[in-house]
């Protein structure tokens, strides 16, 4: 690919500033995964010894548009970074107009999306990002499919833009996994919505050889079998295209199958009481939280023949520790496989966290929607923006 790449790039002394995708998940003001940040510090790291004056801009979650919602702060994000770099990291509120900082400082720009027009990509916004610096450093992979000011339009007016260490790394290790994949080819996809994921299930239904389907997504593919699913998430509205989805994968001589059992309860919460069910039994007023043990034998079976696995959400809810059960099994048995092995999304880097597996995972992969749309073949907007700016 023809782009600019930072490590070609005399940074000394230069303001530069560095899209990263610091979209960290962060309970009760605490960051319960920090992945995504120590991926980027060699990118911070190398810019720092490079004599560089740091300024990095980042999103968290989906706030209303310019409305500054303190819950969606990066104030976490800047203290853990912080203390992951050994040196101050000032968090930034207003700074539109200007950064004060020297080289060798570093300053987080306060949630790109508490700014109005982030999301259209608005070009006077995108405009004012590019004259804070010298060089622009796309590093955010997860955040590289969205068109937006941070990403794509600050690509386009920066003097100088370029891809970052980590964006780079990614997009490699990713092509190197999917150009030529050893089969068979498995993707797992987990999640909440199936209408969220609908194209990417489609598309990765051309390429894989078995698709697992979790979570609420899982819920609707229930249904779609004619199952009832009481009082789970799951998506009425979109039953056929889940029956369409199936029989697409029936006709290339593959399946997407359904769990035997799954774990349901009555509440959501992390101390509802756990009930393994026969998937024809759950009850009107209970929930599907997890897949049931006979599945998780079943799935780790596929796993384990699989010559390729692209990993993207949990099966279950894996942060109560009632409902993990499915989501660690699961990530056990790509631990124990030897297949070439790829992960990416926010919540599945955080079970890999959780249940220890780093090192049995061949390359995770920082994006979420990101990933999943690498996968499809889709062109990231914030690399073609790169790739444009390089050839220029
Ligand atoms: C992600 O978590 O996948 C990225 O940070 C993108 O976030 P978004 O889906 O809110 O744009
Ligand atoms: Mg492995």
């Amino acid at each position: 690919m023809s782009y600019l790449r930072m490590e070609n790039l005399d940074l000394a002394a230069k303001r530069v500033l560095i899209r990263e995708d610091f979209n960290v998940p962060v309970s009760a003001g605490r960051i319960t995964s920090d992945a995504r940040i120590r991926a980027a510090l060699p990118t911070l790291r190398t810019a720092l010894e490079q004599g560089a004056a740091v300024i990095i801009l980042s999103h968290l979650g989906r706030p209303v548009e310019g409305v500054p919602d303190p819950q969606f702060s990066l104030q976490p994000v800047a203290a853990r970074l912080g203390e992951l770099l050994g040196m101050e990291v000032r968090l930034q509120r207003d700074w539109l107009g200007g950064v004060d900082v020297e080289p060798g400082e570093v300053v987080l720009c306060e949630n790109v999306r508490f700014n109005s027009g982030e999301k259209n990509n608005d070009e006077t916004l995108a405009r004012s990002m590019a004259g804070l610096c010298d060089v622009f450093v796309m590093d955010a992979f997860g955040a590289s499919h969205r068109a937006q000011a941070s990403t794509e339009g600050v690509t386009r007016y920066a003097k100088v833009a370029c891809a970052g260490p980590l964006l780079a790394r990614e997009l490699e290790a990713l092509a190197q996994g999917l150009q030529d994949p050893v089969r068979p080819l498995l993707a797992i996809v987990g999640g909440s919505k199936v209408s969220s994921k609908l194209t990417v299930l489609d598309a990765l239904l051309d390429q894989v050889d078995e698709l697992i389907v979790g979570g609420g997504i899982a819920n609707t593919f229930i249904a779609a079998t004619g199952h009832g699913v009481g009082k789970s998430l799951y998506e009425p509205g979109l039953i056929h295209q889940a029956q369409i989805l199936i029989q697409k994968a029936h006709a290339r001589g593959g399946s997407i199958p359904v769990p035997k059992d799954v774990v349901v309860a009555k509440a959501f919460s992390a101390d509802a009481k756990p009930l393994v069910r026969n998937v024809d039994e759950v009850a009107e007023d209970e929930m599907i939280l997890d897949i049931g043990p006979l599945t998780a034998i079943e799935y780790s079976e596929i796993i384990a023949g699989a010559g390729t696995i692209i990993w993207n959400g949990p099966v279950g809810v894996f942060e109560f520790r009632n409902f993990a059960a499915g989501t660690r099994a699961l990530a056990e048995a790509i631990e124990r496989s030897s297949a070439y092995s790829i992960a990416g999304g926010g919540d599945t880097l955080a079970a890999i966290d959780q249940f220890g597996i780093t090192d049995g995972i061949s390359y995770i992969s920082t994006g979420g929607g990101a990933f999943l749309e690498f996968v499809e073949g889709k062109t990231l907007p914030a690399v073609a923006a790169l790739e444009a700016a390089g050839s220029n």
